[in-house]
């Protein structure tokens, strides 16, 4: 288990309570988060997972996976992510479930995330920035992403859980999170981009490879 990753998870599982609604996210450092919580012996009142992926782990260790839609609002959502900034603004989708991810995000109370210290950065954008794209408006979508200045690379493979494509656009300097995920999801044809910055982070716990481990809100 990755020493920064196992560190950030065990301290996220101090912020779950018993018998709560919790939202879990996608990904490597996910998936050990996933391992200490039921290791933990915590009894929730149930789950809603960010991907098939997810929902399969939780399943395997017989947590009760439920609808969003029966849910209703989430308590705690946690999960990871690719690059985070000063401001708690994310990058994600590298596991390409980033709209199921945004939509729990948006529907939870409380979002922490969890990560070891590689993905913190000043400006967002080296990670390139995932965009899920409806299938038919692929080509076009990645005109438009040229045009804001971007390299839009096709991800070849299966679709996403939801039926889409998704191109990764590099090139992009982030000094306006806010503004560029706006933009980006007003061209037609985008279901969402990996930008999480209208709904940030509200926490950040990051994992060292020693174990160590600091937690801060946005700066
Ligand atoms: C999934 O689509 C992503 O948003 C992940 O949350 C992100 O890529 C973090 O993954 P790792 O924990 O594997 O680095």
């Amino acid at each position: 288990m990755h020493p920064g990753k196992k560190a950030a998870a065990l301290t996220a599982l101090k912020h779950v309570e018993e018998n709560s609604l919790l939202g879990v996210g996608t990904g490597s450092t996910i998936n050990v988060f996933i391992e200490l919580l039921a290791a933990s012996g915590i009894k929730l009142a149930g789950c809603v997972a960010s991907s098939k992926a997810t929902a399969t782990l939780l399943e395997k260790y017989h947590f009760e996976v439920m609808d969003l839609n029966v849910t209703g609002q989430l308590e705690l959502y946690i999960d990871g992510t690719d690059e985070v900034n000063p401001a708690l603004h994310l990058i994600k989708g590298g596991g390409g479930a980033l709209t199921r991810e945004k939509i729990l995000a948006g529907a939870s109370n409380k979002f922490i995330c969890i990560a070891d210290d590689s993905k913190e950065v000043d400006v967002l954008g080296e990670f390139p920035l995932p965009v899920e794209i409806i299938p038919m408006a692929r080509s076009f979508v990645s005109r438009e992403i040229v045009k804001l200045g971007a390299d839009p690379e096709y991800r070849e493979g299966p679709p996403t859980d939801n039926g889409n494509v998704i191109v990764d656009c590099s090139g992009f300097t982030i000094t306006d999170p806010i503004e560029l995920e706006a933009t980006i999801n007003a061209i037609p044809g985008v279901v969402t981009n990996g930008l999480f910055a209208r709904r940030a982070a509200d926490l950040l716990v990051i994992g060292h490879d020693d174990g160590e481990v600091y937690s801060r809100t946005a700066k």
